[in-house]
């Protein structure tokens, strides 16, 4: 069973992640379906009941049989994974399963791309995703952060299926370098959820002289959405979710205004680009209907994130008021289910308050307007880009 490798080593290995330890046993020669006598089960079986699925997939890799049968009884890795609840060992065994051995109960495994899911209602979003068994990958600004989230989150949910992008979508240049690496790393994702946002409670404008709300809630779900929409057709059926919010019923669009914040207002501004946010999905569904790819706007709840802090606004009412509001994993659920959820598959261009479906309120259907945005939108890209 082994030339040199210890095999009760590894085994202690297997249950407590130590995925370098279990790779030298292997490469000592230790066989990875052994079943010890005493433990009367094996590194691949104990791998699975404790969730450490770097350690299965390793094994895997190394010949440990996805079917083996535990000695003195029946339970086998799948058995196992379905016991615990966990879907994500469910999917990785389904990937070294023959066909008709694998659990067809599961959904198709999704790859989920979510931008700023470091906090608030991004990151409850990626945990329950995470937990749903699918692969994530979240964008994140600060690297430092995305390494220690990333710990977290495998730890949490354990779904190592979880990974970070550095990048920024505070500029269109900064928007650019972060879809080149999508498409790069991630050219497999077939879920695009546009989480990352802002509430400026002061007018700043960016380096391309946009104001910055306008940018991040709506000019960089627009890039990402036409930028990364050839490879979400690829990877079809695919969907992108718009997280956007209930007050974008309060904005309105002044085209030679809003996007240079000439028109800021603490609180408008907020919800002007949300309604810019809106007019964007309606026209892009149009766009995209019957090439497998949906897209589809959300107002998650009312959340006590972060969202909109600041010294200025943040008076201690305000502060004590959002203690009352619901929390991001309540935020999270919504924006999830329209992620994943195959009963919704195929639904395309509409608005959702939570989990129902909502009418557009009149501004919104005016054609000329959104025309005049998409004009802008492409004027304000073109230039940049020149
Ligand atoms: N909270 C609510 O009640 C509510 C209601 C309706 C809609 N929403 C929407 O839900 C989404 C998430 O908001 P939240 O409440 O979870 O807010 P949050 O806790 O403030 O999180 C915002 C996220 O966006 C990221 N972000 C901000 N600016 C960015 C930039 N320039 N580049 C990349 N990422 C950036 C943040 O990253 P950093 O940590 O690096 O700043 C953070 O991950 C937003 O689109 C928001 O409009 C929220």
């Amino acid at each position: 069973m082994a030339a040199g490798g210890n095999w009760k080593e590894m085994f202690h290995a297997s249950e407590t992640g130590d995925v370098e330890l279990v790779r030298y046993h292997l490469g000592m020669g230790v066989d990875p379906n052994y079943q010890h006598p005493e433990y009367t089960t094996g590194a691949l079986l104990e791998s699975i009941l404790k969730g450490q699925l770097e350690v299965a997939k390793l094994l895997l890799d190394n010949g440990a049989s996805p079917s083996i049968i535990k000695d003195y009884g029946t339970e086998t890795p799948m058995s196992i994974a379905i016991e615990e609840g966990n879907k994500a060992a469910i999917y990785l065994l389904n990937s070294y399963l023959p066909e008709e051995s694998r659990n067809k109960e599961i959904a198709p495994r999704k790859k989920i791309l979510i931008t700023g899911g470091n906090r608030g209602i991004g990151k409850a979003t990626a945990k329950n995703l995470l937990l749903e068994g699918h692969q994530v990958v979240i964008t994140i600004r600060n690297e430092e952060e995305g390494k220690l989230l990333i710990k977290n989150l495998k730890l949490e949910t354990k779904n190592h299926d979880i990974s970070f992008l550095q990048g920024d979508l505070s500029t269109i240049q900064s928007c650019y370098r972060l879809i080149e690496k999508i498409k790069t790393v991630h050219s497999d994702i077939n879920v695009l959820i546009n989480n990352a946002g802002i509430w400026m409670t002061e007018k700043q404008l960016n380096s391309d002289g946009l104001e910055k709300s306008f940018m991040v809630n709506y000019l960089a779900p627009y890039l990402l959405c036409k930028e990364l929409f050839p490879t979400l057709k690829k990877n079809k059926p695919a969907r992108i979710v718009n997280i956007n919010a209930g007050l974008y019923v309060k904005g309105s669009l002044d085209i030679e205004k809003t996007p240079y914040g000439l028109d800021f207002s603490k609180i408008k501004t907020y919800a002007n680009s949300k309604l810019c946010n809106v007019m964007f999905t309606i026209d892009f569904a149009k766009e995209i209907e019957g090439s497998g790819v949906t897209i589809n706007a959300i107002h998650p709840g009312i959340i006590n994130t972060g969202l909109g802090d600041s010294p200025q606004l943040m008076s201690k009412l305000i502060k004590l008021i959002k203690r009352f509001w619901k929390t991001p994993e309540y935020g999270a659920e919504a924006p999830s289910w329209l992620a994943i959820d195959e009963k919704i598959s195929g639904i395309n261009g509409k608005y959702y308050n939570e989990k129902r479906q909502m009418e557009y309120i009149e501004k919104v259907k005016d054609t000329a307007l959104r025309n005049n945005l998409r004009r802008k939108t492409e004027e304000i890209t073109i230039n940049q880009l020149q």
